[in-house]
C-alpha cells in the first residue's frame, strides 16, 4: 500500500466517537445510510449502546496488578487481547483498500479478523495479505449460506486452502431488516463494487408467484438455512463452525448439541429485528445457559474500554467491533483502523487497572456496581 493510501489521522481523534463524526463528514449519503443505519426505528442500535452504559462500575484500589495483560484463550490460541473485527460487508464503499486494509490492521494489532461473505476484495487475496505476519490474530470467514448448497461447500473449500481458521455462520439475517435509511436514500452498490467471492454464483432459481403468495415466504425463504443446514456444515468442513446471531436460550441449548465450537451474541448491530433485545441483556443469560461449554462472543454497540471490560465480566471471551472499523476506514484507512483498535485496547487495559482486574480471567460480575434498592425499585 502507498503512503498515501495509509492516510493520515486527524489530530483530533482520540476515541471511537471521534471517527465516527469524522466519517459521516467523508462519507457520502449512500455509503453512509449503509454503514450507519439499522433496521426500522434503530431502536436496537440504541439500546445496544445504552445498555453497556447503564451497566456501572465499582472501582477497586490497591490491589498488586504488576504484569497484568489483556491476553485470552481463544479456540487453541492465546491472543494478545480479546478483540476482532467484524465481518462488515462492502468495505470499498469506505475506502478503495476495502477489506485488504482492515486485514493489515487487524494483523498490525493482533486483533482477529472476520471476512465477510459480501467482502469486496478477494478471500485469497486478504489471507496472502496477513498470513506471513506471526503477530496475527484468527482468520475467520463469516458465511452466509447460498442457496446452491454445492457454490457454499465451495467457498467454505476455497477458505480452508487459504488458510482461514474458523467459519463463522450468520444464522440472524435469512432477511434483511426493514431499513428505513438505506430506502429513503435508494441504497445501491456504486459500479466496479460488488460481492467478488460470490461471483459465479448461479442465479437462484426463481418461482413465479401466485396471487396471494408472499415473495418473503414463498420465495426467498425457500432456500434460507435451518438447523439441518447447521448439521450439513459442520460435517462438511474440518474447520471449527461458530454461529452467530444466537440470542434465545432454546436455540443455544440447540446449537451446542449440534458440536458448534463457539456462539457469537448479536442482534447483527441493530440491522435485522428492530425492538430486538440489547446484547448486553442477553449475554450474560447465553452464558448461564451453557455454563462455559463453548466460547462466547458479543457485538454490537461496543465503543468503549469499559465496554470490552464488561462484556468479559458477563461471560464473553471476545468481543466483536463492527461500525467502527469502517468509521476508521473511511477516514484513515488502514493506519485508522490499526488506531482505532489500538484506542480501545488502550482503555480496556486502564479499564482494567481501575477495577482491580490484571487480566480478564479476574473480570466477574464482582466488576457491576449495584444500585441502592430505592434506586432499583424505582
Ligand atoms: C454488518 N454486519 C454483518 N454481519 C455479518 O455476519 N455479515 C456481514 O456481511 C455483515 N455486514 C455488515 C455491514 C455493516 C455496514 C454493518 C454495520 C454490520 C454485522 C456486524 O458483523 C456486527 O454484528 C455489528 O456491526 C456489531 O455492531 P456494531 O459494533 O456495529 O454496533
Ligand atoms: C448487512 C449484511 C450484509 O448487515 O449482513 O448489511
Amino acid at each position: 500500500m502507498s503512503a498515501a493510501a495509509l492516510g493520515s489521522i486527524p489530530p483530533d481523534v482520540v476515541c471511537l466517537a471521534d471517527y465516527e463524526a469524522h466519517a459521516q463528514q467523508r462519507l457520502d449519503a449512500n455509503a453512509w445510510a449503509y454503514f450507519s443505519g439499522g433496521a426500522a426505528d434503530e431502536t436496537t442500535v440504541r439500546a445496544n449502546r445504552e445498555a453497556w452504559d447503564t451497566l456501572r462500575l465499582c472501582p477497586r484500589v490497591l490491589r498488586d496488578l504488576a504484569g497484568g495483560h489483556t491476553r485470552v484463550e481463544l479456540l487453541g490460541r492465546t491472543l494478545a487481547h480479546p478483540l476482532l473485527l467484524a465481518p462488515v460487508a462492502h468495505q470499498r464503499l469506505a475506502h478503495p483498500d476495502g477489506e485488504l486494509a482492515s486485514a493489515f490492521a487487524a494483523a498490525a494489532q493482533g486483533a482477529g479478523l472476520v471476512l465477510s461473505t459480501q467482502a469486496s476484495v478477494r478471500l485469497e487475496d486478504v489471507a496472502r495479505a496477513v498470513q506471513g505476519d506471526a503477530q496475527r490474530g484468527p482468520l475467520w470467514l463469516q458465511l452466509y449460506l447460498q442457496h446452491d448448497r454445492g457454490f457454499t461447500r465451495e467457498l467454505v473449500r476455497r477458505a480452508e486452502d487459504a488458510g482461514f481458521e474458523a467459519i463463522v455462520l450468520t444464522v440472524d439475517a435469512p432477511v434483511s431488516g426493514a431499513r428505513d435509511r438505506e430506502r429513503r436514500v435508494g441504497f445501491r452498490l456504486p459500479p466496479g463494487l460488488t460481492s467478488v467471492n460470490l461471483s459465479g454464483l448461479p442465479p437462484a432459481p426463481e418461482r413465479a408467484l401466485e396471487v396471494g403468495q408472499s415473495a418473503l415466504f414463498d420465495g426467498l425463504l425457500q432456500h434460507a438455512a435451518r438447523w439441518s443446514d447447521v448439521e450439513w456444515l459442520l460435517a462438511q468442513t474440518r474447520l471449527p463452525v461458530l454461529l452467530k446471531g444466537v440470542l434465545h436460550e432454546d436455540d443455544v441449548a440447540q446449537a451446542v448439541a449440534l458440536g458448534v465450537a463457539g456462539l457469537i451474541v448479536s442482534n447483527h448491530g441493530g440491522r435485522t429485528l428492530d425492538t430486538a433485545l440489547p446484547t448486553a441483556w442477553a449475554l450474560p443469560r447465553i452464558a448461564q445457559k451453557t455454563g462455559g461449554a463453548v466460547p462466547l462472543l458479543v457485538d454490537g454497540g461496543i465503543r468503549r474500554g469499559t465496554d470490552v471490560l464488561k462484556a468479559v465480566a458477563l461471560g464473553a471471551r471476545a468481543v466483536l467491533i463492527g461500525r467502527p472499523q469502517v468509521h476508521a476506514l473511511a477516514v484513515a484507512g488502514a493506519l485508522g483502523v490499526a488506531h482505532m483498535l489500538r484506542l480501545l485496547r488502550d482503555e480496556l487495559e486502564i479499564a482494567m487497572a481501575l477495577c482491580g482486574c490484571a487480566t480478564l480471567g479476574d473480570a466477574s460480575q464482582a466488576v457491576f456496581a449495584r444500585p441502592p434498592a430505592h434506586i432499583e425499585s424505582g
